[in-house]
C-alpha cells in the first residue's frame, strides 16, 4: 500500500523539461507515487517515448505538450491548453533549462535573453497562470522550481545561467510569502552535478570530472534519479510545511569549505 504521507494519487503534475534528464526522472518519479502528467518540452518524440514508458509502467495518465518555452510571451496559451486537455493542475515543477558557456566579456546579449527567457522568465508566467488556476478553482498548490548549485555559489563563463538561476530563488522565495495565503508551497531543488545531456561536454573533460569529484563528498556524479525523493517529498502531503526553501541534492558539495 501506499504511504499516504507521499501519495500522489488523483493528483496532476505538470513537469516541464520533462522529455530525457532531471524533468523526466521526477516525472516518472510523480507517477510512480500516483500523479498523472503533463509533460512540456521541445522535443515531440521524447515526450511520446516518456509519456508510453511511464503509462506502460504506472498505469497513470500522460499528455504530452511540445512548446518552445524561449516562447514567453505564449506560456500563457500554454497553460491554458494543458488544463484544457487535463482539467486541473495541482503541482507545477519547472525543470526546463539551458545554459551557454562563453567568457563574459564575448557574450551576446542574444545568448544572455535566450538563457533567461528559458530559465527565469517563463518559470514566473507559469507560476503566475498556475496561481491564478488555484484560486479559480480554490485548492492549495505545490510548485517545485529547479534551482543549481549557481544559487549557492559561482563558476567562470556562465553569467546567464547564474543570473537566472539566482533569479529562480529570489523568484522562489518570493511567490513562497506571497502565495502561501493560497496554500501555494514554492520550493526549489538544487542539484549537484548531475549526468544530463547538459552537463555531457562537462563530464568528457577529464579535468572537469576530476574536479566535481574532488568537491563532492559522495565522491560521484549524480543521476537524474537522485532528484526524485526530494521532488515527491516538495510535492506530497509529507512537505506540507515547507515552503521557500532550497534544497540541495549535491553529494555533499554546498556542505564543503
Ligand atoms: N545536470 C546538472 O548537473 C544540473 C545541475 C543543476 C541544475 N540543473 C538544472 O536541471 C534542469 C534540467 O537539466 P538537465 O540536466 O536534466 O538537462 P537536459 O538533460 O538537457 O534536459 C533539459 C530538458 O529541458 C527541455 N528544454 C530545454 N530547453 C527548452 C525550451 N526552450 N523549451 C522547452 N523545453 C526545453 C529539454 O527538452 P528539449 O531540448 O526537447 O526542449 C529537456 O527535456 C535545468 O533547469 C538545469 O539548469 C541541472
Amino acid at each position: 500500500m501506499q504511504n499516504a504521507l507521499f501519495d500522489l494519487t488523483g493528483r496532476t503534475a505538470l513537469v516541464t523539461g520533462a522529455g530525457r534528464g532531471i524533468g523526466l526522472a521526477i516525472a516518472r518519479g510523480l507517477a510512480r507515487q500516483g500523479a498523472d502528467l503533463a509533460l512540456v518540452a521541445r522535443t515531440r518524440s521524447q515526450l511520446e517515448t516518456a509519456r508510453d514508458e511511464i503509462e506502460a509502467e504506472t498505469g497513470r495518465k500522460v499528455q504530452v505538450f511540445p512548446f518552445d518555452l524561449a516562447d514567453v510571451e505564449g506560456v500563457p496559451s500554454l497553460f491554458e491548453e494543458v488544463l484544457g486537455v487535463v482539467g486541473n493542475v495541482d503541482i507545477l515543477v519547472n525543470c526546463a533549462g539551458t545554459t551557454v558557456r562563453e567568457p563574459t566579456e564575448e557574450a551576446s546579449l542574444e545568448s544572455y535573453r535566450r538563457v533567461m527567457d528559458v530559465n527565469l522568465t517563463e518559470v514566473l508566467l507559469l507560476c503566475q497562470a498556475f496561481c491564478r488556476h488555484r484560486q479559480q478553482v480554490g485548492k492549495p498548490g505545490r510548485i517545485i522550481n529547479i534551482g543549481s548549485l549557481a544559487c549557492h555559489a559561482a563558476r567562470p563563463t556562465i553569467t546567464a545561467y547564474a543570473c537566472s538561476k539566482m533569479g529562480v530563488l529570489g523568484l522562489t522565495r518570493t511567490l513562497a510569502v506571497e502565495w502561501a495565503k493560497y496554500g501555494i508551497t514554492v520550493n526549489a531543488i538544487g542539484p549537484g552535478y548531475i549526468a544530463t545531456d547538459l552537463t555531457a561536454p562537462l563530464q568528457a573533460d577529464a579535468e572537469f570530472s576530476r574536479w566535481v569529484l574532488s568537491k563532492t563528498p559522495l565522491n560521484r556524479w549524480g543521476r537524474p534519479e537522485d532528484l526524485v525523493g526530494a521532488a515527491i517529498l516538495l510535492a506530497s502531503q509529507a512537505g506540507q510545511f515547507i515552503t521557500g526553501q532550497i534544497f540541495y541534492v549535491d553529494g555533499g558539495w554546498t556542505a564543503l569549505v
